[in-house]
């Protein structure tokens, strides 16, 4: 490969910039990498580089003798070549079984490029500008152990420590850890039923302090966000992506499944013609397998080649075993299996959520509400109805005693200020027996803790 071929890899010869000021509030972000400036970028990201014999590697191929790598001599490597039983994509197709062997299961047993084989993510690319109408551009694909570690490696490459950060409440809780070691400030934007509210951002944004170091980042789960089901609309991601141009922001989009287009990633250049201010994440998890840990990110690629330094970091890269098997399933169903695929998964949780409801309906009517989610595998319950504000002690003392469990609301604030909700989750549980039975036990809880308030 070339070096102009692998865009998170710059020039091993460039010199690592040295440290800038690491505490810079209020002086804005901003490095130039791969002699380019981007104004999202941390200080961090720019300085490190991906190190002396990683940031070597794309220079070797045809002709050049390399005496670079330290790569394990793989006659030494037990496996001769992987069959792969593969059941048919959902909503049909054939079972089928391939084999895993030749260059890539020698790419799958050694070590790889810090972005990921070139052939999955050259696959992703393609479904990129299949699903969100990207033609290929300045934006490209870089491999994760899931998306949940690229988010965490991405927060590091566009904020400082202390950075304030806007986020969606209630939020999906794995990004918490991560924002809370930069400890960053998150400031959090309510939801309301079509999701992030452009309104309460644009109200954020134009009451900011005038000596505070304004926020440049957005965290969003556009589509069945994570707790509170909630999807964007086009029109809500438009407004959205209007208040982004007037402040000149970065969106995080996070996404667990392919539904629901329009994207943040699609509709971005209507607003940024360059494009630029959009990072969306794509995990496997939900449609492949979550334990073999792969998820893709996709944006601005010298935001990508900050993520990129981090994995070289971090682990080196992503497993090129879990990589290669996602490629030959990928590439025996092609883009259209996969997204009929996706579709039906979507479908089966649809199926669930129904049956779900309906027993959450028989025994929370009058108590609780929700909004009924169009993705996702949670419902977000809201019980103030009933006049419950803390769902926590409900959870913890009453629901425990009535042998009954969901996570209460605050685990999903930034703030972990008390909430009256609580998200219980309808992916795996047993719907006919478990399912109507959980629900009694939360009903007859709200009606223990009704009584001890004093109000039945
Ligand atoms: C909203 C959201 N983002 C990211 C993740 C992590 O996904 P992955 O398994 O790809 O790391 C999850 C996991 O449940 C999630 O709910």
């Amino acid at each position: 490969m070339s070096p102009s071929e692998d865009s998170a890899v710059s020039s091993p010869f460039v010199q690592s910039p040295k440290l800038g000021a690491m505490n810079g509030t209020p002086k804005p972000n901003g490095a130039v990498v791969n002699g380019q400036r981007n104004d999202f970028l941390s200080d961090r990201a720019a300085s490190t580089e991906i190190d002396g014999i990683r940031g070597l590697m794309p220079l070797e191929g045809p002709g050049i003798i390399t005496f670079v790598a330290g790569r394990p001599n793989p006659t030494t490597f037990p496996f001769d070549s992987i069959t792969l039983h593969m059941k048919p994509p959902l909503g049909g197709g054939e079972k089928r079984d391939v084999e895993l062997d030749g260059e890539l299961l020698d790419a799958a047993m050694q070590y790889g490029p810090s972005a990921g084989l070139p052939q999955i993510r050259k696959w992703l690319s393609d479904l990129q500008t299949h699903v969100h109408g990207r033609a290929p551009g300045n934006w490209a694909v870089s491999m994760g152990s899931g998306s949940q570690d690229l988010m965490s490696k991405a927060f590091h490459a566009v904020l400082n420590p202390g950075d304030p950060i806007l986020m969606e409440t209630p939020v999906y809780s794995g990004v918490l850890p991560t924002l809370r070691l930069l400890q960053a400030k998150m400031v959090e934007v309510d939801v309301d039923d079509e999701g992030l509210s452009a309104t309460r951002l644009e109200e954020i944004l134009a009451n900011w302090p005038a000596d505070q170091k304004r926020p440049r980042v957005i965290y969003s789960t556009p589509v069945g966000c994570n707790p509170s089901g909630c999807s964007a609309s086009k029109q809500r991601k438009l407004d959205v992506l209007a208040v982004m141009k007037k402040y000149d922001l970065l969106m995080m989009e996070d996404y667990l499944t392919q539904n629901l287009i329009p994207s943040y990633f699609e509709l971005e250049t209507q607003v940024f013609p360059e494009g630029g201010h959009v990072l969306r994440f794509d995990s496997f998890s939900k449609l492949l397998s979550a334990g073999i840990r792969l998820g893709f990110a996709t944006g601005p690629k010298d935001i990508l080649h900050g993520i990129d330094v981090n994995t070289a970091g971090a682990n080196l890269h992503t497993s090129a075993l879990s990589q290669a098997v996602a490629f030959k399933l990928l590439e025996a169903w092609g883009i259209e299996g996969f997204l009929s695929h996706a579709h039906c998964v979507a479908d089966f949780y649809a199926e669930r959520r129904d049956i779900f409801e309906a027993a959450a309906r028989k025994h929370l009517d009058g108590l609780a509400k929700w909004v009924s989610p169009v993705a996702g595998m949670f419902l977000w319950i809201d019980m103030s109805p009933a006049g419950i504000t803390d769902s926590y002690k409900l959870i913890r003392n009453e629901a425990f005693a009535k042998g009954v469990l969901a996570v209460p609301g605050q685990a999903f604030y930034p703030s972990g200020r008390p909430s009256p909700h609580v998200r219980v989750s309808f992916s795996v549980i047993d719907l006919e027996t478990e399912a109507p039975e959980g629900f009694r036990r939360l009903a007859e809880a709200i009606h223990d803790k009704r009584r001890e308030l004093g109000l039945e």
